[in-house]
Order: structure tokens, then sequence, then C-alpha cells
């Protein structure tokens, strides 16, 4: 399997703290990965920078071995973000919210779209605002969202923070098993040691280093 993101020595720095100290990683395609870490330890940091969102203070990014400044991608389309808040816009519909970055990336994904709804049970519900959504629907919004471009990696932090435990397993799942059935690669922020243990790899971000723990 080939290595299709890779982070070589990041470190952060904000107001003179370094957050992330010497960072190596990569992710396969196909792979998935869970970070862990107490709040504050610079995961959501270190998710952004590994998507582009944000850059390093020091170090590189490469997507297929490439530097990033040399990668003429759009970030839409390499990366699906899925966020702890959602990050949806209330008053659009549920297909609106979900076809946004492909409006962004000027591509016509409502056929796509539609039919990730439909996998996720919320086709029906496509033209309703997302606002009326309970918090396990908005995030199964978010999912089909971080799919729909068909992007080679899905970036997670803590998908189900915002959820009861019967909806954050759902959520867990369906994440996991969409991951799997559409050959992506996950790269999955979480608190919870039982989620992280469904992925391939498990780190832990501890006073700016990641380290690699051993799976039980
Ligand atoms: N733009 C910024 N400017 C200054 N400090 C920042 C900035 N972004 C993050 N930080 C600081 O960096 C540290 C790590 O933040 P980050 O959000 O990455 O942590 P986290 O591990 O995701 O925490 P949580 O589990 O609570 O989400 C925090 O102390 C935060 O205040
Ligand atoms: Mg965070």
């Amino acid at each position: 399997m080939s290595i299709i993101l890779e982070a070589k020595n990041i470190y952060k720095t904000f107001d003179e703290t370094e957050i992330l100290s010497n960072i190596n990683l990569s992710i396969k395609e196909n792979s998935s990965i869970a970070i862990i870490g107490a709040s504050g330890e610079g995961k959501t940091t270190l998710l952004h920078i590994l998507g582009t969102l944000e850059r390093p203070t020091k170090g590189n990014i490469y997507i297929c071995n490439k530097p990033i400044k040399d990668v003429n991608i759009l970030r839409n389309t390499f990366f699906g973000f899925i966020f702890q808040s959602y990050n949806l816009f209330e008053d659009l519909t549920i297909l609106e919210n979900v076809i946004l970055p492909a409006k962004i990336a000027r591509k016509n994904y409502i056929k796509k779209a539609i039919s990730l709804l439909k996998e996720l049970n919320l086709e029906n519900k496509k033209d309703y605002p997302t606002k009326i959504l309970s918090g396990g629907e908005k995030q199964r919004v978010a999912i089909a969202r971080a799919f729909c471009l068909d992007p080679k990696i899905i970036l997670a932090d803590e998908p189900t923070g915002n959820l009861d435990s019967k909806n954050s397993e759902k959520i867990h799942h369906l994440l996991l098993n969409f991951v799997n059935k559409k050959n992506k690669s996950l790269i999955l922020v979480t608190h919870d040691e039982e989620l992280a243990s469904f992925c391939d790899e498990k780190f832990i971000l501890k006073r700016g280093k990641l380290i690699k723990k051993e799976q039980s």
C-alpha cells in the first residue's frame, strides 16, 4: 500500500509555546489512524496541519511523496473534513450542505449527494433546513458532505464529541463502515479508546510528541 500523506518534522508554536514538537506521521492508502490525547494537547492543531488548513511553524506535509506546495490539488477534493461541532449551515437544507464543497470546487455532485444521503437514511429529509435535525442526524449530514467529493482521506475531529453514548456508537460504526466500504483513509481524533482500537494504528499526543501505541 502506498503512502498518500506524510508529515515530516512538524513543529507548531503559538505565542512562544511549542504545541507540536517534531511530529512524524505517514498514512497509507485505505488505512486508518487514531490520535488520542487529553484536551489542549494539540490534536485539532495537528489535524488542521495534516489537512493543510493550517501551516506548521516548521516541517513539511507531503501528498503522494510530493511537498504540498508542489501539489496542484484542491484541498477539498483530497481531504474530507468531519468536525466535532458539525460545522453545518443551519439555514441551508440538508442537500445544500452536502453539496457545498462541490459548489466551491465548481462541480455538480447532486446525484452523488442524494445517493450518499440515501445510504445514510436521510434522503427523505434532504430538503429540510438543517437546524431541525438531531445531533446524530447532523453528524450524518456532515459525513455525507465529507464523502461527497470522493476525497482520498477523511479527517475526523472528535466526530461524536457532542453525542450521547448510544448515538456516538452508531456514528462511529457508520463512519468506520463508510471508510472501509469506500476505500478511504481515515485520520480520527478521539477521546474514545475503544473506537481508537478499531483503527489500524493508534497514537497518543502528549506534551507535543506523537507516540505510537501498540494495539492490545
Ligand atoms: N490560533 C491559536 N492561537 C493561539 N493558541 C492556539 C491557537 N490554536 C490553538 N491554540 C492553543 O494550542 C493548544 C492546543 O489546542 P488544540 O485545539 O489543538 O487542542 P486539542 O488537543 O484539540 O484539545 P481538545 O481535546 O479540547 O479539542 C491549546 O492550548 C490552544 O489554546
Ligand atoms: Mg480539539
